[in-house]
């Protein structure tokens, strides 16, 4: 990247304690700089010892975490599980934290935004959010993060907000792209596993096709019940898709999405 310099890793001592549970940071070397508005930029900083000193993940300070954050952030982690789960860098122990992660999202996330003191949902939620930054920190992150990056340099858009809304309709066409190009991949193969462990079927029964059209109404169905804000509530409109997607990276996606692919995605939650 032009410009770009190395970091030093130097940091004061740092003890992370997550009152939210999404962004799995409590478990990654990454930090984030951001300026928002024209000429805005979000830029990621890695480096080992951005790692925290210490982490204390204790669900009972997110209690106080209101329905709105709580869904958003609930996304966020549910999207960073599925994508480094369908990640071309994803392995056996990313897939099976993944898993994990996906079936405490499944059963906590509407019981957690339903009622915020139900401690088995926030302890749920807290477990999925920590592995979610255990399996992007090594398997790394598809298209809806790509856009998050891009987006959060112009507009002032909770970064949940943008991953929750935007993932039903990413889902959907990463699916579609995968049976028309290689319809035997293992990445097409996951997202029918996942979809089989939403509908609880995680015993194989039930068919793959099934299980993949499950897996998008699920996520369609958590996008509305969640009441997930949809882009244009920000101010985002059909003229910004060019420049968005201009800055969209997707090196981690599980299969190529050309310009037309990528704008549909976009354009479905304006
Ligand atoms: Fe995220």
């Amino acid at each position: 990247m032009p410009g770009a310099r190395a970091h030093d890793g130097v940091k004061t001592p740092f003890i992370a304690v997550p009152t939210t549970a999404g962004t799995g940071s409590e478990a990654t070397q990454n930090a984030v700089l951001s300026q928002v508005g024209e000429g805005g930029f979000k830029r990621s900083l890695r480096h080992d010892n951005l790692v925290p000193d210490e982490t204390i993940v204790d669900p009972e300070l997110a209690v106080s975490c209101p329905p709105g954050v709580t869904a958003a952030c609930g996304m966020d982690a549910f999207v960073q599980l599925l994508e480094s789960y369908v990640s071309p860098k994803s392995g056996l122990l990313t897939d099976a934290l993944a898993m994990s992660g996906m079936a405490e999202v499944r059963d906590s996330l509407m019981p957690v935004f339903a009622d915020g003191g139900n401690m088995r949902a926030r302890a749920g939620m807290a477990y999925a959010a920590l592995l979610s930054g255990i399996t992007l920190a090594h398997a790394g992150l598809g298209v809806v993060h790509g856009f998050a990056s891009a987006l959060g340099g112009f507009f002032d858009i909770p970064h949940g907000v943008i991953c929750g809304t935007l993932i039903g309709a990413a889902t959907r066409i990463n699916i579609e792209e995968l049976r028309k190009q290689r319809s035997h991949s293992p990445a097409l193969e996951k997202y029918a596993w996942v979809g089989a462990l939403m509908a609880r079927h995680e015993d194989g029964s039930g068919n793959a096709d099934a299980h993949l059209d499950y897996l998008v109404q699920k996520l369609e169905n958590w996008i509305a019940s969640l009441e997930i804000p949809r882009l244009g509530k920000f101010g985002v409109t059909p003229g910004d898709v060019d420049r968005i997607i201009g800055q969209t990276g997707i090196k981690n996606n599980p299969v190529a999405l050309d310009t037309h692919r990528m704008r549909e995605i976009f354009v479905s939650r304006i």
